[in-house]
């Protein structure tokens, strides 16, 4: 038993609004507008988002990853292609993103199918990370069962002399995925739970942007 009472925890949305007529035709501009905002507000890790995917048979899982790159293509985050989630992409390429950025009262949905980033993209990106993450991708066979905290210690001993020249290349295990939105929804908190939300939906032509009810 727990003495948490969670009902009682509870708060309104005043910060702002959202209205059709202020958006932008463009969801990736306007994703990049809200993201500015965030930053502005000092939002802890405003990159961070919540991916969740499934398995073939559509049993799901979600985990957070860092967004570390967003273009008119959709939007990149890097990983072990072996982890599980590498392995439900592979299997069943679609998923989808959530970001919260509670400080600002806002929440950004994705969802669209997703691909593997060009060798070169995960390479520029890699040569960019410090050299311990880059040995660390080198150590972790992500998501596989390990028999202790030693087993990665002595892993780690290892691949450290390997590369103790300090050139380590990009494992060919690890990189990016990019997931190209069919649909980006838009919500900001609004008193009484009663919530702005837009929808833009990818068509031939462009996007359709809709208003859902809260
Ligand atoms: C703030 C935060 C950021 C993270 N960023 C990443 C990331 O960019 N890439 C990644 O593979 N895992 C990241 N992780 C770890 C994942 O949440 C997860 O534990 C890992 O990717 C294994 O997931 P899987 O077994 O479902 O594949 C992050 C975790 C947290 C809490």
């Amino acid at each position: 038993m727990t003495n948490l009472d969670l009902a009682v925890l509870r708060r309104d949305y005043a910060l702002a609004s959202l209205s059709e007529t202020h958006v932008d035709a463009d969801p990736i501009r306007q994703f990049e507008a809200w993201f500015a905002d965030a930053l502005a507000a000092q939002v802890l890790e405003p990159n961070a988002m919540t991916l969740a995917t499934a398995t073939s048979d559509g049993v799901p899982s979600a985990r957070i990853v860092l967004l570390k790159g967003i273009d008119a293509g959709g939007f990149v985050f890097f990983t072990d292609y072996r982890s599980r989630k590498g392995a439900e992409l592979a299997e069943n390429p679609l998923a989808a993103l959530v970001f919260l950025w509670k400080e600002i009262e806002r929440q950004v949905r994705v969802s669209g199918a997703v691909s593997r980033v060009m060798a070169a993209e995960s390479e520029a990106y890699y040569r960019s990370r410090p050299l311990g993450s880059r040995l660390g991708a080198w150590v972790s066979h992500q998501s596989s069962v390990i028999a202790s905290r030693a087993e990665i210690e002595e892993r780690w001993q290892a691949v450290s002399q390997r590369f103790a020249d300090g050139d380590v290349p990009l494992p060919p295990h690890w990189g990016g995925y990019r997931v190209m939105p069919d649909e980006i929804e838009f919500w900001q908190g609004r008193p009484n739970r009663l919530h702005d939300r837009l929808r833009y939906e990818r068509t031939s032509s462009g996007w359709t942007i809709s208003r859902l009810s809260p």
